[in-house]
C-alpha cells in the first residue's frame, strides 16, 4: 500500500478535546487534511467555531461542541452530537489538558483536583465513553492519549501534572490490553516542550529559553511536529500499535545533563 492509503482517513469521524488552542487545533487540523470529519470540543465555544471555519475552509467537515471534559453527561452529548452529524467516533483525540505550577507542600486541594480531575479523571471518562459506542457499534477505533515526558521523569513544581500524566501512560496500557480484541487501539503520545498557548510566555523568559540547552535537537518543538505520531497511531499505518506511548521530545528525555 502507498503511504497516502495507509494514513488516509477519509470515512473516519474523530473527536479531539482540548481543539480550541495549541496542539489540539493543529492535532483537528491535520485529522481533516487526511480525510476525517473532526468533531472539536473545548469550553470557549467562538474559539471552535473559528477552527470549524478553517478547516471547512480548507474542504474539510467539522463540528464545534462546547462541553468540559470533566463534565461527563456534557461529553455524553457531545458524542451523541458527533453521533447525529457524522456517525460513530472511530477517532479519540484525548488532549485537553491543564497545567500548573505549585511545590508539593503548598499545593492547595483544588488545585491538585483541578489538574487530576482534567489531565487524568477526565481521559478515563471520555475513553470509557468513546470505548462504549465503538464496542456498540463494533466499529473499532483508535484512541489517542496525549500524555508527556513529565509521566515519565519530573520536575520541580508539576506535581499534580506528572502524577497526572504518569497515570495516563499506564491507563492506555489497560485499556489497550481490554480492548484489543474488539479492534480499538489505545495508545499514546508523550511530547516534550512543544511551544503553544500553555507554556509561550513562560518558554520565552530567561529561564525558559535556557531549556532548550537540555533538547539534543536544539530547539522547542512547533505544533506540527506532532502530525506524524498522531497519524501513525490513528491511521492504518499503526493497525499492529498499541498499548505504545510515542515520545516526541527532540531527545531531551535520552540526554543526560552536562
Ligand atoms: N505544549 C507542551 O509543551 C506540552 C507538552 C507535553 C504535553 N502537553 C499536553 O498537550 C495537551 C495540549 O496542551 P497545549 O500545549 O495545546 O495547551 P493549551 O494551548 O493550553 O490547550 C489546552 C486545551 O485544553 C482545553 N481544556 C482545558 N481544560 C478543559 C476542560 N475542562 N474541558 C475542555 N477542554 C479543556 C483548552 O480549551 P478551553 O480552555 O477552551 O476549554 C485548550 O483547548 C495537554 O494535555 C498538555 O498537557 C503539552
Amino acid at each position: 500500500m502507498s503511504a497516502a492509503q495507509i494514513f488516509d482517513l477519509h470515512g473516519k469521524v474523530a473527536l479531539v478535546t482540548g481543539a480550541s488552542s495549541g496542539l489540539g487545533v493543529r492535532f483537528a487540523e491535520c485529522l481533516a487534511e487526511n480525510g476525517a470529519a473532526v468533531v472539536l470540543v473545548a469550553r470557549r465555544v467562538e474559539r471552535l467555531e473559528s477552527v470549524k471555519a478553517r478547516i471547512e475552509k480548507s474542504g474539510g467537515r467539522a463540528l464545534a461542541v462546547e462541553a468540559d471534559v470533566r463534565d461527563r453527561a456534557a461529553m455524553a452529548a457531545a458524542f451523541d452530537a458527533a453521533e447525529r452529524a457524522f456517525g460513530t467516533v472511530t477517532i479519540l483525540v484525548n488532549n485537553a489538558g491543564v497545567a500548573h505550577a505549585t511545590r508539593a507542600v503548598e499545593m492547595p486541594e483544588d488545585e491538585w483536583r483541578r489538574i487530576l480531575s482534567t489531565n487524568l479523571d477526565a481521559v478515563f471518562y471520555c475513553a470509557q465513553e468513546g470505548a462504549r459506542r465503538m464496542l456498540a457499534a463494533a466499529s473499532g477505533g483508535a484512541i489517542v492519549n496525549v500524555a508527556s515526558v513529565l509521566g515519565f521523569g519530573v520536575a520541580k513544581g508539576v506535581i499534580a501534572y506528572a502524577t497526572a500524566k504518569a497515570g495516563v501512560i499506564q491507563m492506555t496500557k489497560a485499556l489497550a490490553l481490554e480492548l484489543a480484541f474488539k479492534g480499538i487501539r489505545v495508545n499514546a503520545i508523550a511530547p516534550g516542550w512543544i511551544e503553544t498557548e500553555l507554556n509561550r510566555d513562560y518558554l520565552a523568559t530567561e529561564k525558559g529559553q535556557a531549556l532548550k540547552r537540555d533538547i539534543p535537537i536544539g530547539r522547542f518543538g512547533e505544533e506540527r511536529d506532532l502530525d506524524g505520531p498522531l497519524l501513525l497511531l490513528v491511521a492504518d499505518a499503526g493497525r499492529f500499535i498499541t498499548g505504545a506511548t510515542i515520545v516526541a521530545d527532540g531527545g531531551q528525555m535520552v540526554a543526560l545533563r552536562g
